[in-house]
């Protein structure tokens, strides 16, 4: 058996060579936990995401857009479902990965902690929370491990129509009467700074940065990555003539971005800890979902162990 530093110093020689580590290979056992954590919680945010934009369903203003909202609504679980296949590959069954959502021990996005209060909140959340999660997962596309990257090339061409749906929510309200306009700026007002915090802490107090780097699990820092949402995103503010609510923002032209104000990490690390305005009603309703869907789960799993008990009494 390889000594450890030498199979540790042949993995970081993988990663430098940019070879895509598979599920069978040998791995650091950090390397795997990281996996386990990143990928389940990014699970955790799809699925607890739909949350938000479910309370929405039965009050959109049209069919047509009933119709978007719940295409993409289904897609978020389904990205949830495809994340959750990516963890197990690492050795985790899905069960734990539930308990560990639903008895608090495992994280999900900030994001997803704040209230939709106005129809104009789903076009805010497709164009500015998907489109920070897509800023993120088009880098994710290139992350060292395989099951992850591939994950991540499907669920980006989704989360595409996710953000153009939202933005012409927007677009609509804006060149609509002076209320609806006004609604769509109160809320890219409370949505904007939410959005920047997806991103996760400031690189300097980054708990995993350095080493997700090393790893190629990152290919961009948090800072780079909410860099470039805000580069991005503001000239499409403009467009749609409301403002950011930021009055330090500015375009550098010796940088080549915008210089911004401070994000209020107090709130972002209340959010996090559990102290938001909506982290109580998520983890309740993703519990009762689950308490409620226990008779689906037993049906499903009774009627797959009959079927496999026939398919062996006809194999013998
Ligand atoms: N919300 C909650 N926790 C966060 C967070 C956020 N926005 N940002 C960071 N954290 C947590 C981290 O999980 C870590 O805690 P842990 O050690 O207990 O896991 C701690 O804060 C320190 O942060 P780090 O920057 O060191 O953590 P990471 O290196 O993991 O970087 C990340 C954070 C950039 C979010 C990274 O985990 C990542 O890229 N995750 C995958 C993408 C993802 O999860 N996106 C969430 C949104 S998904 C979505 O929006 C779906 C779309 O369809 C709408």
């Amino acid at each position: 058996m390889k000594d450890l530093a030498k199979l540790e110093k042949e993995f970081q020689e993988r990663i430098d060579r940019g070879e895509n580590i598979e599920p069978k290979d040998w791995m650091p056992e950090k390397y795997r936990k990281t996996h386990i954590r990143q990928i389940s919680q990014h699970a955790h945010s799809e699925v607890v995401g739909m949350l938000p934009e479910g309370n929405w369903i039965t009050r959109t203003p049209s069919l047509r857009r009933k119709v978007a909202l719940l295409a993409k609504i289904q897609d978020e679980g389904g990205h949830g479902l495809y994340l959750y296949s990516a963890t197990e590959t690492l050795g985790i069954s899905r069960d734990e990965l539930y308990e560990q959502l639903h008895s608090g021990r495992a994280k999900y996005s900030s994001i997803f902690n704040y209230p939709a209060l106005t129809w104009a909140d789903m076009g805010a959340i497709g164009w500015l929370v998907d489109g920070a999660a897509i800023i993120n997962q088009v880098m994710l596309t290139r992350t060292s491990y395989g099951p992850y990257a591939r994950a991540m090339v499907r669920i980006c061409k989704e989360e595409s129509f996710h953000q153009r749906q939202g933005y012409e929510i927007l677009l609509t309200l804006c060149r609509g009467t002076a209320v609806q306009k006004a609604m769509a700026q109160d809320s890219l007002n409370r949505w904007w700074w939410p959005s920047l915090m997806m991103f996760g802490p400031p690189d300097a107090e980054s708990t995993h940065t350095e080493q997700s780097m090393k790893w190629k699990i990152k290919r961009k820092t948090n800072d780079e990555l909410r860099q470039q949402f805000i580069d991005n995103t503001v000239p499409q503010a403009d467009i749609l003539g409301i403002k950011v609510p930021d009055p330090d923002l500015k375009w550098n032209e010796e940088r080549g971005h915008y210089d911004f104000g401070e994000i209020n990490w107090d709130e972002f690390w209340q959010v996090v800890k559990g102290h938001g305005p909506c982290n109580k009603e998520r983890m309740d309703a993703r519990r009762k979902a689950w308490n409620n869907g226990e008779w689906v789960r037993d049906a499903a799993i009774a009627y797959a162990d009959k079927k496999a008990e026939k398919n062996i009494a006809k194999a013998v």
